[in-house]
C-alpha cells in the first residue's frame, strides 16, 4: 500500500479539518489509538515521565526512544508515527543526522521531533535537506526545564512573543513540516497558525491550531500529576478505547480544548 505521509495533515489544515495526535509507547496502545481515529502517535520522551518514572525527560536516550517505537510500530498498521529526538541527541548537525537516521530506520516514522528554537535552524535545515521529515517544538520545551526554571506558559512576554513569532518563521522557511506549541498563549498560537505555511499541533495553546496533542495517560487518567491543560476522559468514557475515542471527537468537534484553556 502507499506509504501514509504527512501530506494528509497538510490536506486537513487547508480543509480546516482538526487532527488529533496522541503520545504512545507500547504495541497495546498503539493498537487502540488507531482504532479510535488518531491521525498521528507521537512516541514522546514524556516516556521519561509516564513510562520510566523520571520527573523530567532528561533521562530519555536515543536507544529508548527506538526500544518504544518499535513496539508501537508493531502494534500499529498505518497510522503515522513521530518519535522523540532526545535531549542533546541533536547537539551538531552531524549528531542529529546519525541519530535520526536511527530513530527513521528502527521506528519505521514518517517525522522526527526536535525541541527547536533559533539555534536549531542549520540542524532543522540539514534533517529537511537530506529528506528526514521533522516538526520543529517550540514554546514550553521540556527538555530545557532546568534552564527555564519551570514548566510555565512561554509567550506572555512581548519580548518571549516576538521570539516565538520570528522562531516559528525561521525553523518553518527552514524545512519544518510541522510545529508544535507547548503552553503557548491561545491567542499568539492563532497568530503563529495563521502565519504558518504548515500544520501547527497545539498542547496547552488553545483552540485555534490545527492539532491538538496529549500525553495517552493523562487522557485515561493514569498520570501522577496531571497539568492544567490536559483532560482525563476516563470518567466519562468508562474504558480506555472510549476515553481516547472521546479525545478524538471532542477535538474533531472543536469542543476539546475549551476556548479559555
Ligand atoms: O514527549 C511528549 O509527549 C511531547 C508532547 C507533550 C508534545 O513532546
Ligand atoms: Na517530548
Amino acid at each position: 500500500s502507499q506509504p501514509n505521509t504527512i501530506e494528509r495533515l497538510r490536506r486537513k489544515k487547508a480543509k480546516q479539518e482538526k487532527f488529533v495526535v496522541i503520545t504512545a509507547y507500547d504495541a497495546s496502545m498503539a493498537r487502540i489509538c488507531e482504532a479510535a481515529g488518531v491521525d498521528m502517535i507521537l512516541v514522546g520522551d514524556s516516556l521519561g515521565q509516564a513510562v520510566q518514572g523520571h520527573e523530567t525527560t532528561v533521562p530519555v536516550t536515543v536507544d529508548d526512544i527506538i526500544y518504544h517505537a518499535k513496539a508501537v510500530t508493531r502494534g500499529s498498521q498505518s497510522v503515522l508515527k513521530m518519535l522523540d529526538m532526545p535531549f542533546m541527541s541533536f547537539y551538531s548537525v552531524s549528531q542529529a543526522l546519525a541519530n535520526a537516521t536511527r530513530l527513521m530506520q528502527a521506528g519505521f516514522a514518517e517525522i522526527v521531533k526536535v525541541e527547536a528554537g533559533a539555534y536549531q535552524v542549520d540542524i532543522i535545515r540539514a534533517l529537511s535537506d537530506n529528506g528526514i521529515p521533522v516538526c520543529a517544538h517550540l514554546g514550553l520545551t521540556p527538555q530545557t526545564v532546568h534552564k527555564l526554571g519551570a514548566y510555565r506558559t512561554v509567550g506572555n512576554r512581548t519580548d518571549e512573543a516576538k521570539r516565538l513569532l520570528s522562531e516559528a518563521a525561521a525553523l518553518t522557511e527552514a524545512g519544518a513540516d510541522l510545529l508544535l506549541l507547548e503552553c503557548v498563549p491561545a491567542a499568539l498560537a492563532k497568530q503563529i497558525t495563521d502565519n504558518s505555511p504548515v500544520p501547527v499541533i497545539g498542547i496547552g495553546a488553545g483552540v485555534d491550531v490545527d492539532g491538538q496533542v496529549l500525553v495517552i495517560n493523562d487522557v485515561i487518567g493514569v498520570s501522577a500529576h496531571v497539568p492544567r491543560f490536559a483532560k482525563n476522559f476516563m470518567p466519562e468514557a468508562g474504558s480506555i478505547i472510549g476515553a481516547i475515542t472521546a479525545y478524538v471527537d471532542a477535538v474533531k468537534s472543536g469542543q476539546f480544548p475549551e476556548k479559555d484553556t
